[in-house]
């Protein structure tokens, strides 16, 4: 039996589903159940019968599988899969800063760790966050955390002026704006496309801004045949496989790589997520009190999401 086989087994024996991001390795992607962006395996997560989730992703979106689903067993497969911009918001500090802040709704991205999130009133993604933060009235305080490019790019595109933490993805934010010019000059006939994580100088000179599964509709459907793709590399399996005629190039973080891989996403191998189906771990774990706290802002999200028709 190969490796393949033998996770299709595990998951009719143990009733496993298999959730992964778009960023992850393609053989991973190909075997899973759901390959989706945060939004959507959040929602997946959230009507699942399984007993167990394999969460092929990073460490916040398995937590949130968790939160979601306290009473099931969700896997990650391997614990080191962080996020840098989870990291750059620890508590402590937050809270201090928050301080600052009394009459301010927090909204949170969904790239946080779960103490940001039960001090949050809501969560967001990329495929929600504008129209989310739209859903409260223009003179509504808000503190948005962490990723200060989303924030800084929902604050040109609603005129809000959120107060902003200063955090930022690593592999986002390093994309060089002078690749973006080089590519977009050597290719006049390709459209550049971005993930909001990225600097505010690369959105602005995009053709389309959105969230993983927008950038990946957004290629399916349009009639250009090139593209210039501002997010990180795993995103093109899909593309290519749903537009096969279509080129991707991909923006390099500097002049010595011409890919742009996160490296927590990236831990994950189709052998750590046999073995971790294998041996149910690892595994997962929260304190109650953190999961019935950070419960509300994400069902809250879900629930918002679901009313503006952004889910079905
Ligand atoms: P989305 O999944 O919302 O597109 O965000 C991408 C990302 O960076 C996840 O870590
Ligand atoms: Fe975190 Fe950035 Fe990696 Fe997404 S791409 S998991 S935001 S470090």
């Amino acid at each position: 039996m190969n490796i393949v086989e033998k996770i299709q087994n595990l998951k009719k024996e143990k009733n496993a589903i298999i959730l992964a991001h778009f960023y992850q390795v393609p053989e991973i992607q190909d075997i899973a159940d759901f390959v989706g962006d945060s939004l959507g395996l959040a929602q997946q997560a959230s009507k699942t019968s399984a007993d167990m989730i394999v969460f092929a992703g990073v460490h916040f979106m398995a937590e949130t599988a968790k939160i979601l689903n306290p009473e099931k067993l969700v896997v990650l497969p391997d614990m080191e899969a962080g996020c840098s911009l989870a990291d750059s918001c620890p508590a402590d500090k937050f809270g201090e800063f928050l301080k600052q802040y009394p009459d301010h709704t927090l909204i949170s991205y969904i790239n946080c760790s779960s103490e940001i999130k039960t001090m949050s009133d809501l969560i967001c993604t990329s495929g929600n966050a504008i129209q989310l933060v739209e859903s409260f009235s223009k003179d509504e305080k808000i503190v948005f955390a962490p990723d200060k490019n989303l924030g800084g790019y929902i604050n040109r595109i609603t005129g809000r002026n959120m107060v902003l933490w200063d955090g930022t993805c690593e592999v986002h934010d390093i994309l060089s704006i002078e690749a973006v010019i080089k590519l977009k000059t050597q290719h006049p006939d390709a459209k550049l496309i971005a993930h909001p994580e990225c600097k505010a100088q690369v959105l602005e000179l995009a053709d389309f801004v959105g969230s993983t599964t927008a950038l990946l509709q957004f290629t399916s459907t349009d009639d250009t045949q090139k593209y210039i793709v501002a997010t990180e590399t795993g995103i093109l399996h899909k593309m290519k496989q749903n537009s096969p005629e279509k080129s991707f190039l991909v923006v390099p973080s500097d002049e010595t790589c011409s890919c742009n891989d996160c490296p927590y996403m990236k831990l994950n191998t189709l052998e750590k997520l046999y073995l971790a189906m294998l041996n149910d771990k690892p595994e997962i774990s929260l304190p109650a009190d953190i999961i019935v706290k950070a419960r509300k802002p994400i069902d809250k999200m879900l629930q918002l999401s679901l009313k503006l028709g952004l889910i079905k």
